[in-house]
């Protein structure tokens, strides 16, 4: 079976309107599979070039996909329950709503697109029978709570797929409307992940500039009475390093999801800029910690660091990380 099945069943919308099998291959030229301006997702998804990239999931990965698996493990954070290499159809669409953002976080590499895809009527005319058939649609950006296609794309699937599970991503960094709670009512909201950083107000700000973290923390907690699933995103830096377990100790007590994004690039600002000495202190630190709190997310966090920072064969890491293994043994399996 092929590592990754996101060729099988998931396409990735971008901002400019360029489509891809995920946005972890986004901007590479290999890997365009159409233009949502010019083609419908049916013709998109039944295309020579998503049927190539199937052949070849069963067959010899694409460099890239290798690369990405290697250092994202993006075959693991984006494989879900419903995928199947042998059902080949569209059940997920993951959509860049809209490349404009109201922050501009230090480690972002969102660029703004003037284009935008989304402004064009092609898509929203010619996708119907799609829509109305996909099992789950994710919305990032930029910021896509901002952002005009929001309502337009509610009001366009809500009538005609009910069960469609949404996933949103979003800095919460802008007042909360009546309209936008309405707007959550409408969609089988399956989950918000919201991005915080840091719970240092101080810290939250120097990475999401232009932010204020009052804003951000008093969101969370208005969105807490009426959305039934909040994720906390974290992109773990070396400014941020230290807050792991902080953060995730916080996300247990409000009744959140803990989500660790290791920040690999760009590498000004990950902890791969860091001394040696100081990750093997982080790394052990955190593995000790982890003992106690038990924490999947955490593991995973510690796996992709291991596996990106040149400590495989520190004995006193591999030791730990073999403890932690075992214990997650009886947590995963
Ligand atoms: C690009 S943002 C778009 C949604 C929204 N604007 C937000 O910040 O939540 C999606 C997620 O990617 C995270 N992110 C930003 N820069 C990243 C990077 N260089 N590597 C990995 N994740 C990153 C954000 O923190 C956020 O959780
Ligand atoms: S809020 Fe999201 S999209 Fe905007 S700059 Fe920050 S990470 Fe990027």
């Amino acid at each position: 079976m092929s590592t990754c099945l996101v060729p099988f069943n998931q396409l990735y919308i971008h901002s400019s309107g360029e489509v891809y099998p995920c946005s972890f291959v986004q901007n590479n030229p290999d890997f365009i599979l159409g233009h949502i301006q010019e083609k419908s997702l049916k013709e998109i998804w039944n295309s020579t070039a998503a049927r190539k990239l199937r052949e070849d999931h069963q067959g010899i990965l694409p460099t890239a996909c290798k690369n990405n698996q290697q250092s994202f493990l993006c075959h693991k954070v984006i494989t879900r329950s419903g995928f199947n290499q042998t059902d080949i159809k569209l059940k997920r669409l993951d959509i860049m709503l809209d490349s404009a953002c109201n922050l501009t976080c230090i480690m972002c590499t969102n660029i703004y697109d003037r284009t935008g895809g989304l402004k064009s009527d092609y898509f929203w005319n010619n996708n119907a029978e799609t829509l109305a058939n996909l099992q789950e649609i994710e919305l990032v950006g930029g910021e896509p709570l901002i952002s005009p296609h929001f309502e337009r794309i509610v009001n366009l699937v809500s009538p005609i797929n009910s069960k469609c599970e949404w996933r949103i991503t979003t800095n919460a960094h802008f007042q909360i409307t009546e309209k936008l709670l309405i707007n959550f009512q409408k969609i089988n909201l399956q989950s918000l992940s919201i991005s915080l950083d840091s719970l240092v107000p101080g810290v939250f700000e120097k990475i999401r500039q232009r932010s204020q973290f009052d804003l951000v923390f008093d969101n969370i907690q208005k969105l807490k009475r009426s959305i039934p699933k909040i994720e906390i995103n974290m992109v773990v830096q070396a400014m941020n390093a230290n807050e792991v377990t902080d953060l995730y100790q916080w996300t247990k007590e409000q009744g959140f999801h803990f989500y660790p994004i290791l920040l690999l690039y760009p590498q000004d600002h990950s902890i791969l800029n860091r001394s040696k000495k100081e990750n093997r202190e982080w790394l052990l630190k955190l593995m000790k910690e982890n003992e106690f709190l038990n924490s999947k997310e955490i593991f995973f966090l510690i796996k992709k660091a291991l596996g990106n920072l040149d400590l495989q064969r520190d004995p006193e890491v591999l030791e730990a990380y073999l403890d932690q293994l075992k214990l997650m043994e009886k947590i995963i399996a």
